[in-house]
């Protein structure tokens, strides 16, 4: 039996946590994955158009921005509300309202594609890496983060070795997803981390 689709509830969170975003949950959390993706993306070599899967309010963008990336940047994500945040930043090319799990409305020739805090718990799992390369020019550059409390259970391992021909890994990085001041508002989650993979498309 195929696994239910997380987009619907997704959708609705994001609905409701969009003008919060980033005032609240990434400056009081002191979240730094978009961060760490933008650089390693950067260091690798990485270079536009990029895609940013999961895009939110926009935060990969301004990170790659602040760290000197000049080239164009493209965003999808699934919900209208979060997209509408990043639009009013000015930093994308292009916003798509899509879902990433389903072929995608659009057809694109990427160089690049980052992506951070978006496969997670209860969102995008390797599901997505098929709509994803196909809007991929062939040697473009991946860097997505994976929380690493979902990497075994949503199958990565199974899934790199599966797009092995299309995909081919490069290296894996592994970083907090927050700072200290985490600790006072979500010990939790706190201690969280994700393991940025880096790839390149064949
Ligand atoms: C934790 S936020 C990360 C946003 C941004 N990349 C950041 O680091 O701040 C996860 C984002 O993934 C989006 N998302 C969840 N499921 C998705 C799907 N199936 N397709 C596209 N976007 C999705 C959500 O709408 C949300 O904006």
């Amino acid at each position: 039996m195929p696994m239910p689709s997380a987009a619907p509830r997704s959708a609705r969170v994001y609905a409701d946590w969009a003008a919060s975003y980033d005032a609240g949950f990434a400056a009081e959390m002191d979240y730094r994955l978009p961060a760490y993706v933008a650089a390693a993306f950067l260091a690798a070599g990485g270079r536009g158009p990029v895609l940013d899967v999961g895009a939110g309010t926009g935060l990969c963008a301004e990170a790659l921005r602040a760290q000197g990336f000049a080239g164009e940047i493209d965003g999808v994500d699934l919900s209208a509300e979060m997209l509408a945040r990043a639009r009013a930043k000015g930093l994308y090319r292009a916003l798509h309202h899509a879902d990433v799990t389903r072929p995608l409305p659009w057809t694109g020739r990427y160089e690049g594609l980052v992506s951070s805090g978006t496969f997670t718990h209860g969102h995008v799992g390797p599901e997505a890496l098929g709509p994803l390369l196909a809007v991929l020019a062939p040697g473009a550059l991946l860097a997505v983060s994976v929380n690493l409390g979902v990497w075994e259970r949503m199958g990565f391992d199974a899934a790199l070795a599966t797009w092995a021909g299309r995909l081919t890994l490069r290296q894996t990085l592994d970083v907090p997803i927050y700072g200290a001041a985490a600790q006072a508002l979500d010990p939790a989650h706190a201690e969280d981390r994700a393991r940025i993979v880096m790839a390149v498309a064949g």
